[in-house]
């Protein structure tokens, strides 16, 4: 039989595109959809710089049900990985409206186009904010879910829920990944985050600061009981992150998966305080950065960091890349932005 596509939504976003290089480095046929609310359409020049293939790509905003029903007319699918949503915590607390349509209606359209159209793989982007401030570190899938301190940490836990339903009730099957904090770019540095505005997320903030774009990095709390006072966070190189995707779609298609609706925590298990990820910065880029010590930020916790030992037995993956290298890709793509 002939092998269908694999669907990436978001695929020119920050984890969208570096997974799209690693499925075409595995020998998929992506196509992409994108409707460019948060990227650019340069990405696609970049993904096809690193792997010499051209994506497939259409330009579709999955809250137009009609549109994405035709897009399954169109497509022979074989699997999707559903990156396509709003991130940003702070915006989501003014704007609940907006990310209960554009992270929910897009994913209910989604697995309903996929029904009609005898899809049954679904990867869902889930993070480990569904955890809130967990009682146990590190964090395991069954740690208890808290309830979100934003509506973006919601739609995560819905799209969990809808996703359990749906697979509970038909043929899908599906994967929660359940990112703890994604940094770094490729390394070729064709491909990177790209951040519209003032960065919420401390990577690019550094980064920016340390490129003069930005005059200096808050850090956001020195007492929390941490050894520094400073919080702790799991951070994993986005190549990483992006081959557990493709580890996750295999263990689908091989019919692997060993319930409808599986988890997995996907970090390096290893947290790491601000100050650590500062002095690490100054270490691999040469420079000093210019900080200061602020209030803590509304809604942060004290310490996230994820234990992956499920993910390693059953996906066979584990985080290859730790925080200096992740840490260079991110400043030489920095390096590279004009
Ligand atoms: C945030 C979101 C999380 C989301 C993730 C996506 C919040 C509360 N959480 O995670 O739900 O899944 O982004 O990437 O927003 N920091 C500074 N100064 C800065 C920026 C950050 O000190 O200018 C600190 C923060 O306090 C935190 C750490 O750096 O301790 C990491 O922050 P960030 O990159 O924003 O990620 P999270 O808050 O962990």
């Amino acid at each position: 039989m002939e092998k269908g596509k694999i669907l990436v939504t978001g695929g020119l976003g920050f984890i969208g595109s570096h997974t799209v290089v690693e499925l075409q480095k595995e020998g998929f046929d992506v196509v992409i959809i994108d409707d460019l609310s948060n990227t650019r359409i340069e990405v696609l020049e970049g993904i096809e710089g690193i792997t010499g293939i051209q994506a497939e790509y259409v330009n579709l905003d999955l809250k137009n049900k009609v549109q994405v029903q035709a897009f399954f007319d169109q497509h022979k699918i074989e699997g999707v990985i559903h990156f396509a949503a709003s991130k940003a915590v702070g915006e989501s607390v003014e704007k609940p409206l907006k990310y209960y349509e554009n992270n929910i209606s897009s994913l209910l359209y989604l697995l309903d186009s996929m029904n009609d159209h005898k899809v049954t793989n679904i990867i869902f982007s889930s993070s480990c904010t569904v955890y809130g401030q967990a009682d146990e570190l590190p964090i395991t899938e069954n740690a208890p879910i808290k309830l979100a301190e934003s509506p973006y940490g919601n739609t995560k836990q819905i799209g969990e829920e809808v996703l359990k339903d749906v697979s509970k009730a038909g043929d899908l099957n599906a994967v929660a990944l359940r990112y703890f904090n994604p940094i770094g770019a490729h390394s070729s540095g064709q491909i990177g985050e790209l951040p519209l505005g003032v960065p919420q997320n401390l990577i690019p903030f550094v980064t920016q600061t340390a490129a003069g774009i930005r005059k200096e990095l808050s850090v956001f709390g020195d007492d929390y009981p941490t050894d520094d006072g400073t919080a702790i966070r799991d951070y994993i190189h986005v190549v990483d992150l992006a081959k557990a995707h493709i580890c996750a779609l295999k263990r689908l298609i091989d019919g692997k998966n060993k319930s409808k609706m599986e988890f997995f925590n996907i970090g390096t298990g290893k947290g790491s305080s601000v100050l650590e990820v500062i002095k690490t910065f100054e270490k691999v880029s040469k420079k000093d950065l210019n900080y200061k010590i602020v209030a803590r930020r509304e809604g942060d916790i004290t310490a996230a960091y994820a234990d992956t030992s499920l993910a390693n037995k059953e996906l066979n993956w584990k985080a290859e890349l730790g925080l200096e290298e992740a840490l260079a890709s991110a400043w030489q793509w920095q390096l590279k932005q004009k």
